[in-house]
């Protein structure tokens, strides 16, 4: 019987695609199956987030439970990797010493060959180098899970913003060659995939080589995609407000086939806390980029990230923040109070902003983004929305659920021979987390692609 292989995966989407590529490769290597039980895994992986305190916390009260289960089963095999094991690889073989394999964001290609080490020698490996690109030429080719994918293009960051660890856990940015990445997306086009995600910590850096010496810019890459036969919709995650460039925003006037929606972290309203975290903008700048982008794509939905009580951070500074909120009306969006981070310049800064003033400032930017989205969700109602059946919705086996353009979940009844096709839907409800709508009936027999299969 083949082996089970078990991943935790906290963090971002970057994560969450390094872990699907760890499955691919372990299963190629050692037929490793994956499991969602943790308790019947013969190898068990936690791939880690360090963005934060309090994810990098889980990671300990994961390993100590899995610790209980080794004494009981020492031929289990224990991996961390990820951005924790990056930064604290040595602090978690000191701390968990019981660990078989610590990998970093860069090695994971490496795990087959970790794996074959541990069993052989019953000594802890650990490979937390940075071999830049190396990892994407290793890794077998994509398994697609469905009519959606992320597709990793570039790694890394080097903006360095004063709070933030990923230059320091991931590295610097490195895009991959333009080639590699239509290849990819011509793979999971062959296995029905018709959306995919292009994810990088700055995913608008991207700057892939293009033949013997040109380069290509996201806007090109998102044009040369758009000619794969099944890519019929494009997202790219997360941008940075200094990237977005003329010719990205020039994608979204030209490219039909480019989702309306931008996630575009913002972290603050205030120039002085901008300046503060190195974010190289100002609120001018980055509600010109906006704008920009609203008359290119009219109606677009724009999300962004917050973080509150950022060192010195004072009232005029938050409410700062909240104008820009209702300025420019985000939104579903992502907001954090500041975590210092060891390593980082803003750990140095003196942390001033009491624990309960930036709760209460969380509450407030929570509630106004609520309602600001609730508002978007309420004026789809009696819309028609051109969705990507993903699959059958978590509630009810007779409903499907698909995402719209701009990125909100439905759940209409439908035949599952939809799954993995675009339909027309007419929304009829706005709930706080998904839109209830009704198919438009032409569409069926029309539509359906009858050699889908996903199993
Ligand atoms: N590249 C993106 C950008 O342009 O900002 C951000 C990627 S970062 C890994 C994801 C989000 O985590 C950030 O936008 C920020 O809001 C949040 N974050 C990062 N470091 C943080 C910290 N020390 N405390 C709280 N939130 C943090
Ligand atoms: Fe972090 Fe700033 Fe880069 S938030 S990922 S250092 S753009």
């Amino acid at each position: 019987m083949a082996q089970k292989l078990y991943i935790k995966t906290f963090g971002c989407q970057m994560n969450e695609y390094d872990s699907a590529r760890i499955a691919d490769a372990l299963a190629l290597s050692h037929d490793l199956e994956l499991t969602t039980q943790a308790e019947e895994a013969d190898v068990l992986l936690l791939n880690t987030c360090s963005v934060r305190e309090k994810a990098q916390e889980k990671v300990f009260s994961h390993l100590g439970r899995w610790r209980q289960w080794k004494s009981r089963r020492p031929d289990l095999v224990l991996g961390v990797g990820g951005c924790v094991a990056s930064q604290e690889g040595d602090a978690i073989r000191q701390r968990a010493p019981y660990v078989d394999i610590v990998f970093g964001p860069q090695t994971l290609h490496r795990l087959p060959g970790m794996l074959d080490e541990v069993r052989r020698k019953q000594l802890p490996v650990i490979d937390i180098s940075f071999p830049e690109i190396e990892k994407f030429d290793c890794l077998p080719e994509p398994r697609a899970q469905g009519p959606t994918a992320y597709v990793s293009v570039m790694e890394g960051c080097s903006k360095y913003c004063t709070f933030c660890v990923v230059p320091y856990t991931r590295g610097e940015e490195v895009s991959r060659p333009l080639d590699d990445v239509i290849s990819e997306v011509a793979s999971l086009a062959r296995q029905n995939v018709r959306e995919v995600t292009l994810l990088g910590q700055n995913v608008n850096a991207y700057c892939g080589r293009m033949g013997e010496d040109g380069e290509s810019d996201l806007a090109l890459l998102i044009e040369y995609l758009t000619a794969i036969d099944g890519i019929d919709r494009i997202r790219f995650t997360t941008s940075h407000p200094r990237e977005f460039g003329p010719s990205l925003i020039k994608a979204y006037k030209d490219i039909a086939a480019l989702a309306s929606h931008v996630h575009l972290p913002v972290q603050s309203g205030s120039d002085r806390i901008l300046t503060q975290m190195k974010r190289g903008h100002t609120v001018l700048e980055y509600k010109s980029t906006i704008r920009q982008i609203r008359v290119a794509r009219p109606g677009i939905s724009i999300s962004s990230d917050f973080i509150i009580g950022f060192p010195g951070e004072t009232d005029a500074d938050f409410l700062a923040t909240m104008s820009l909120i209702d300025e420019l009306e985000f939104d579903h969006s992502y907001s954090f109070i500041y975590s210092p981070r060891p390593g980082t310049p803003a750990a140095g800064m003196p942390d001033d902003v009491p624990h309960e003033v930036k709760q209460l400032r969380l509450k407030q930017l929570q509630t106004r983004i609520s309602e600001l989205a609730a508002a978007y969700s309420q004026a789809m109602v009696g819309s028609v929305q051109h969705v990507l059946v993903e699959g059958i919705s978590r509630k009810s086996e007779q409903q499907l659920t698909g995402r719209t353009s701009n990125n909100r979940s439905v759940n209409f009844t439908g035949p599952q021979d939809l799954i993995g096709n675009f339909v027309d839907i007419e929304i009829t409800e706005a709930l706080p987390n998904s839109l209830r709508g009704v198919m438009l009936q032409n569409h069926h027999n029309t539509l359906v692609n009858q050699s889908v299969n996903w199993s």
